[in-house]
């Protein structure tokens, strides 16, 4: 009996990731004249961007076998140099999982399952548990909010953190979230770590004491836990109600679906592809809860960060068309505050951060984006972070668990040194 439980859950464990047979991942480097054949190339053969090539430095991208052989081809010709990073992605995948779950184990051994881990991957139900724990512990500064149930109807929680109980008007609100793109394991932590540091391990009260927190370590709850079920590169929500292509193609991109500029830049009306932005702005109950945040504290909020990867990048709007806002000189300026912040304090294998307007860095436009949207209804600065990964040193899809621990640290550094500076912007408004 035992043996025939042990022979399904190794069949169980190689039975994942079977959709990535044959897929290569690979290296892209892009000249800045070759980005629109590069643009082309993406909807020609379904690439799937892990991180974006951009001037100077090479992006990675997942190819499926049946176009590998149409794109190194065209990339010759294009002058677009493509370097194979991985030859059997699901290999690396089967990999991956086995280093997690010794992670796992290993940091389970240490914290007895208490805390949250900083060197292995959060799960959401663990996520979960603690912002439950934090309000539970600390109710004099940490509430929990439970706003809404996913699509799927898992809990989409966040904590408000305050020592006035978001009473003293002439605070100014921080609000921070990850977690939208679901395959983006990097980001959540970010989060979490800085409700530690806000509530649990706090080394700079300042911090607590000036402004009101608002901190949304999951958006996408059902696209999270796909991710670490079902399909690794899972990145959109999971709808099943947005087009007739739904319940085949679920799950529309969170980042698109803010309402700015809708539909328009950087988005696919086909449901199956990984940019589609729904059937309307705000379809989604996820992209919901974070619009009601801005709404419900916009006279307050001095500063908005959403966390993504990868790319060591700090991107301001206007990342629709690449224009530039009323604010952009002071959008710039804090952009370069955080991102100097966390250079100082990161490792000389990880790259150094690059900070601009987020179509224009990343060269291309992409409408109903978070960032945008935030800044279009008035938040005075705001940001989309790519966390680092996926390059130097650092390689591998599941960047590996032992720089969770620095990664966090470093953006924390990036996060106080914007709240900083976003504070003293904000009272001299
Ligand atoms: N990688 C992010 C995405 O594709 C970048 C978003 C940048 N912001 C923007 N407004 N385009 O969603
Ligand atoms: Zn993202």
């Amino acid at each position: 009996m035992k043996l025939l439980v042990l022979a399904s859950l190794l069949a169980l464990a190689f039975a994942k990731h079977e959709e990535y047979i044959g897929w290569k991942s690979y290296y892209v480097g892009v000249s800045d004249a070759d980005f629109n054949t590069f643009g082309s190339m993406i909807d020609k053969y379904e690439l799937d961007i892990l991180s974006h090539p951009i001037s100077g430095r090479e992006g990675v991208i997942l190819v499926k076998p049946e176009h590998q052989a149409g794109f190194e081809q065209d990339a010759a010709a294009a002058g677009i140099s493509v370097k194979v990073h991985r030859e059997d992605v699901k290999k690396e995948l089967d990999y991956d999982d086995m280093m997690l779950e010794r992670h796992n184990r290993e940091s389970f051994v240490r914290n007895g399952g208490r805390n949250l881990p900083y060197d292995s991957y959060q799960q959401i139900e663990a996520i979960n548990n603690y912002i439950d724990y934090i309000g539970a512990t600390y109710p004099n500064v940490a509430k929990v909010v439970n706003a809404a149930n996913s699509f799927e109807g898992r809990p989409i929680k966040y904590l408000k953190i305050s020592t006035t109980n978001f009473e003293d008007l002439s605070k100014p609100v921080i609000v921070i979230d990850g977690g939208i793109h679901a395959r983006e394991w990097i980001s959540p932590p970010t989060v979490t770590y800085a409700i530690n540091k806000l509530v649990e391990d706090v080394t700079e009260p300042d911090l607590l004491n000036r402004f009101d927190w608002i901190l949304l370590p999951v958006v996408n709850p059902d696209g999270y836990k796909f991710t670490f079920t079902n399909s690794r590169f899972w990145r959109k929500t999971r709808s099943t109600d947005q087009s007739s292509l739904s319940g085949f193609c679920p799950g529309v991109d969170g980042n698109r679906n803010f309402d700015f500029h809708f539909g328009t830049t950087g988005t696919s009306s086909s449901a199956c592809s990984d940019i589609y932005p729904g059937s309307k702005a705000f379809s989604e109950v996820e992209t919901r809860v974070v619009r009601d945040i801005i709404q419900e504290n916009l006279a307050r909020i001095a500063l908005y960060l959403t966390m993504h990867s990868f790319g060591s990048m700090i991107l301001y709007p206007w990342g629709h068309n690449g224009s530039f806002s009323h604010n952009a000189f002071g959008l710039h300026v804090v952009a370069v505050e955080m991102a100097n912040a966390i250079d100082k304090e990161s490792l000389p294998n990880f790259p150094r951060y690059i900070v601009g307007n987020s179509a224009l860095v990343l060269n291309y436009g992409a409408s109903g984006a978070a960032e945008d949207y935030a800044h279009s209804v008035g938040v005075p600065l705001s940001y989309t972070y790519e966390l680092p990964g996926l390059s130097g040193g650092m390689q591998g899809f599941n960047l590996s668990p032992v720089h969770i621990q620095q990664v966090v640290r470093e953006t924390w550094v990036g996060i106080t040194a914007g709240a900083r500076r976003a504070g003293d912007l904000f009272r001299q408004q």
